[in-house]
């Protein structure tokens, strides 16, 4: 009942605030210098921009109980908070499955996407990217006692591989003839089904697969199967935006910032 009252609330104001802004413009012969004119803009006058990620993937991002609180962190937040510091805004995570974070980018649940997601031909029809800010690639994942069987994309064949849905990870084990797929929408599910044995490898982003080998001494990186770059990722057309973000990306990396947060987090890049 409060809740409904202050809803109402909330509904008399922001009307009482429409109206009061009509009224405003009309004075000023109807300009409507005062509506934001792009995303960009909407954002800084929001004061906050929204982050969409998957938190599944250390140490990119992840969930860590920080002072016995559940809290989203890795690399890549602290990228994104930089991000946000620069364009003079706070930043708000919204966590979303990994499969679906471009649709929520669409339907403008968020406002831009970090989530370890690499720069791919058939993202680009539906979004579009920043330039990269880190070189990765997908490898194979595997317990040691099976990783000398394992070591190319044909040795695959009547395996059974564990993927993120909507992943490029899951697009090239799909590409291997006779593996049997099994998609996860959270990875870290995939890895817990490679420690019970319920699948023989895991594909994942190289520095991803080195973490949770350094966590598991029992896992090891089998082989590599791609190389990829990393992109922040934005509504199609919105220039201004990916502009900004694209000046602020290439400041991170000159100045040091972003080598600095992969140092930090240990997210080893592949060698090139
Ligand atoms: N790099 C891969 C891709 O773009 C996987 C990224 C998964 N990211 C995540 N936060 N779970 O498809």
């Amino acid at each position: 009942m409060k809740q409904i009252r202050i809803m109402a609330l909330g509904l008399a104001l922001s009307l009482a605030l429409t109206a009061c802004g009509g009224a405003q413009s009309g004075q000023k012969g109807n300009k409507q210098s005062e509506a934001p004119a792009n995303h960009l803009e909407q954002i800084k006058a929001a004061g906050k921009i929204v982050l969409g990620t998957s938190a599944d993937y250390p140490p990119f991002e992840y969930h860590e109980i920080v002072n016995g609180k559940d809290t989203i962190t890795g690399w890549e937040i602290e990228m994104a908070q930089a991000i946000a510091d620069k364009l003079g805004v706070a930043l708000e995570i919204k966590e979303g499955k990994f499969e679906t974070l471009i649709a929520d980018l669409n339907t403008e649940k968020t406002d831009f996407v970090i989530s370890a997601m690499s720069i791919d031909e058939d993202r680009k029809q539906s979004a579009d990217f920043s330039e990269p800010y880190f070189h990765g690639g997908q490898v194979v994942l595997a317990k040691k006692a099976n990783a000398g069987e394992l070591k190319d994309a044909a040795s695959l064949n009547g395996k059974t591989v564990g993927v993120q849905l909507g992943s490029t990870g899951e697009e090239a084990a799909r590409e291997v003839e006779g593996a049997t797929i099994k998609s996860f929408d959270a990875f870290e599910a995939a890895v817990l089904d490679l420690i019970s044995d319920r699948v023989d490898a895991v594909v994942a982003d190289y520095a991803v697969a080195q973490n949770y080998a350094k966590s598991y001494t029992d896992l090891v990186v089998a082989f590599e199967l791609s190389k990829e770059d990393y992109g922040v990722v934005f509504r199609k057309g919105d220039d201004e935006l990916r502009e900004a973000v694209n000046a602020i990306l290439a400041e991170l990396l000159e100045n040091g910032t972003i080598d600095q947060l992969i140092a930090k987090y240990e997210a080893a890049a592949p060698a090139q």
